[in-house]
């Protein structure tokens, strides 16, 4: 273990609150990321000046196996976690994903509830492997998509990957049943700013939940400007311009997207506002690295490796007293604090812990 964790006070864990951190925040969500890889170089996230041929991702033996993200899930499960979203990389990159997600799928929660299971992907691999997950037992899909445009498209995952072959892939996924989808869209000023509308547009016209996300400054490679990002407030007006639009309550408590609704009742959307409005106040996810390392939030500098005590045999309450002791001093609130940022650490790239 590279790191100690002093604190050891009672533990708040009583099995149906969860466990909570030094704000009070349950740990409640677990993003699993299951690669560092990806077919697309988005230049916001694995910039392919960075990430080129000779990029050294991780080798194999480095990535946990399905064994031990279902084991380490179930421990997380036994500690609060409802929500269990895979992640990468692109996930659909890793061999057999659908294998994992039937692995998952019969987890149950203290109180005998279903673990919700979602996925995070580009979409390119959905026209065939959407079938397969649903039937694994997924239920829920998130897939990125940055423009309706095919040159801003192409431009904006940096491989010339066409459109048409994500928006195949968004068809696949709700043939499947795993509805309604939900569409990210990160926006950069300058870039695909002009594509809000017509993406409304189309996800109005198709059923899908269409969500904007401001960008962030996550990692360090992506040259991040505060001037890049579109303004949550900016999208609202934009889109209420054209369709009127009025606030949801969130769906449940710390729900990262702010929900609103069309007034014509023709669909919802979602706004990610972490630049300008940011939810640290609420944040009760956990991210899994894919060499197994964990990191209590999107920014940080450095994560707590779990695959050295898996791997040198620690049972699962050695586990489970490691992962609540670091919940339980947990302290980041990095959106809250960026505008004061002094520290200059460098940050986990976005691809490397999960989104
Ligand atoms: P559901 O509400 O379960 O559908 O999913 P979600 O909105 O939590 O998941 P999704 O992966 O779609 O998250 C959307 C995006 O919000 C992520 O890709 C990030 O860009 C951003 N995001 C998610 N979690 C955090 C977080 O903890 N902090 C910050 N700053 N941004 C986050
Ligand atoms: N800022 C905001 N969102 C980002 N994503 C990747 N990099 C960034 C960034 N710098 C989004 C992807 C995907 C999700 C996993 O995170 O587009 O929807
Ligand atoms: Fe790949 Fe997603 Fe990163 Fe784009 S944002 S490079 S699709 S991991
Ligand atoms: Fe959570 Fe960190 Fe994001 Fe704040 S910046 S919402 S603490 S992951």
């Amino acid at each position: 273990m590279t790191e100690t964790i002093e604190h050891q006070g009672p533990t708040t864990f009583d099995g149906r609150d969860g466990r909570l951190d030094r704000f009070d925040r349950a740990l409640r969500d677990l993003r699993i990321s299951v690669t560092d890889r990806c077919n697309f170089r988005c230049p916001y996230c694995m910039p392919k000046e960075v990430f080129g041929r000779d990029y050294a991702f991780l080798p194999r033996a480095e990535i946990l196996t399905f064994e031990e993200i279902r084991r380490l899930a179930g421990i997380f499960v036994g500690l609060g976690v409802r929500k269990l979203r895979v992640t990468g990389g692109e996930p659909l990159v890793r061999h057999d994903l659908p294998d994992l997600v039937a692995m998952l799928a019969p987890l149950r929660t203290p109180d005998g509830q279903p673990v919700d299971i979602a996925l995070t992907t580009n979409g390119s691999a959905l026209r065939r492997l959407a079938r397969p997950l649903a039937d694994a037992g997924l239920r829920r899909i998130t897939v990125s998509l940055d423009s309706l445009d095919d040159d801003t498209f192409r431009r904006m995952n940096g491989v010339d990957y066409p459109v048409a072959r994500v928006l195949d892939g968004i068809a696949a996924a709700r043939e499947a049943g795993l509805t309604p989808v939900k569409v990210n869209v990160v926006l950069r000023r300058g870039l695909n700013e002009s594509s809000v509308l017509s993406l409304a547009a189309w996800a109005r016209a198709e059923g899908h939940v269409l969500r904007f996300i401001e960008y962030m400054d996550v990692g360090t490679t992506n040259g991040w400007r505060l001037d890049d990002v579109v303004p949550a407030a900016e999208v609202v007006a934009t889109i209420d311009a054209a369709w009127p639009i009025e606030p949801l309550e969130p769906g449940y408590r710390g729900e990262v997207a702010e929900r609103w609704r069309y007034r014509d009742g023709r669909g919802e959307l979602g706004i990610i506002a972490s630049v300008t409005r940011p939810f640290c106040g609420d944040c009760t996810r956990a991210r899994l690295s894919a060499e197994g390392k964990l990191y209590t939030c999107l920014f940080s500098a450095s994560g707590h490796d779990l695959r050295e005590l898996l791997r040198a045999g620690a049972t699962d309450d050695e586990l489970t007293s490691r992962i609540g002791a670091i919940w339980t001093v947990r302290a980041d609130r990095y959106s809250e604090l960026r505008a004061q940022a002094t520290d200059r650490l460098p940050k986990v790239e976005m691809f490397a812990l999960g989104g």
